[in-house]
């Protein structure tokens, strides 16, 4: 990641620019030093996504105990036609693109309505924002992919000087694969309420939650047997010791991922196997983590009816249509923004 603006044209349907609102060095090193010095101890998940990280998640989706990737694709296979007349919209707009594999069900379903399909994806990931967008251009012969690399915030103050928010006509705003699980409630709040003010009235957004189910089924799915989960939460501490010259020990930590019930969530946790000792040259710290002691690296939560409802109400919007799969496992909502 660069911390200037710039395109980088691969071929003429496709463009990619780094958007930043802040220095994303200086910002690591600001969520280090607020969440990592002293216990409890927490990152926010953007950190997974490197290009190993990235490829790791991806392995997550093709695991057979991570539910979450496959019912909504099932979700958008069945209903992306119905969900694009429903919206009528001319351009997509997805936050937290990744490798944009099941938003080709909805591009599809684009393509079959617009001469012009236009796609604006986000990742704070440049290399998967290029592989996808490589692939989206074979794939889809008219359609016009513009990436913006940087983090949601960022996506969503520069999407009115990417090329496709230019195009006339209602957007649909895309955020899905339950990332927004990743938040707090009073931050899942603010950041529906800042995606309302990047919208225009006729625009939609299409929200895609994980709901709560039996723990069993949750808990597998953060704890795959193949280890792939392991794997993806510890390389969070590779990315910490080449971004901040840091000296973790992948093997001084095990991974962990309990539901948490009161807080309807799932946690991952880096569980440190030893008293141990981490040099953080950046920041000319040492950190003492005892044996036992938690990093707390993602929270990933599980809604109920009521927990959207709440969301919806705080954020300003009114649900038009859901979709449902498998009792409620997993929705999509089709939202309209509230005036105001
Ligand atoms: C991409 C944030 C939705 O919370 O399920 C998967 C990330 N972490 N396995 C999730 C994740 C561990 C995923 N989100």
């Amino acid at each position: 990641m660069s911390a200037n603006a710039r395109a980088v044209p691969v071929a003429s349907r496709y463009s990619r620019r780094v958007v930043e609102e802040r220095d994303p060095h200086a910002e690591l090193l600001a969520d280090f030093r607020a969440g990592m010095l002293e216990p409890p101890r927490s990152l926010p998940p953007k950190y997974f996504y490197d290009a190993r990280g990235s490829q790791l998640f991806d392995a997550i989706c093709d695991t057979p105990e991570y539910y979450p990737t496959r019912l909504e694709a099932e979700l958008l296979e069945r209903h992306a036609d119905a969900i694009l007349e429903a919206s009528g919209a001319r351009t997509l707009f997805e936050l937290g693109s990744g490798t944009s594999r099941k938003t080709e069900y909805l591009l599809a379903a684009l393509e079959r309505r617009v001469p012009a399909p236009r796609y604006v994806a986000n990742d704070v990931c440049g290399e998967i924002l290029d592989e996808a967008g490589a692939r989206l251009l074979r794939r889809f012969g008219a359609l016009q992919v513009d990436s913006l690399c940087g983090d949601y915030a960022a996506a969503l103050g520069h999407l009115d000087e990417s090329p496709a928010a230019a195009s006339d006509g209602p957007r649909l705003f895309c955020f899905l694969g339950s990332s927004l699980g990743n938040f707090e409630d009073d931050e899942a709040g603010a950041l529906l309420t800042r995606i309302r003010a990047a919208m225009n009235p006729e625009d939609r957004l299409l929200l895609g939650l994980d709901r709560v189910k039996p723990r069993p089924v949750l808990e597998a799915a953060y704890n795959d047997a193949a280890g792939v989960t392991a794997a993806f939460n510890l390389n969070l501490l590779s990315v910490l010791n080449s971004e901040l010259g840091a000296d973790f020990d992948p093997e001084g930590f095990d991974h962990h991922a309990p539901f948490v019930e009161e807080h309807s969530r799932i946690e991952m946790h880096l569980v440190s196997r030893r008293d141990q000792q981490v040099q953080v040259t950046e920041l000319e710290a040492r950190l003492e983590i005892a044996a036992g002691e938690i990093i707390r690296t993602e929270i990933s939560r599980k809604f109920s009816r009521e927990a959207v409802d709440r969301l919806l109400a705080l954020a300003g919007f009114e649900q038009e249509t859901e979709w449902s799969a498998a009792e409620d496992w997993y929705s999509l909502f089709l939202l309209r923004p509230l005036a105001g």
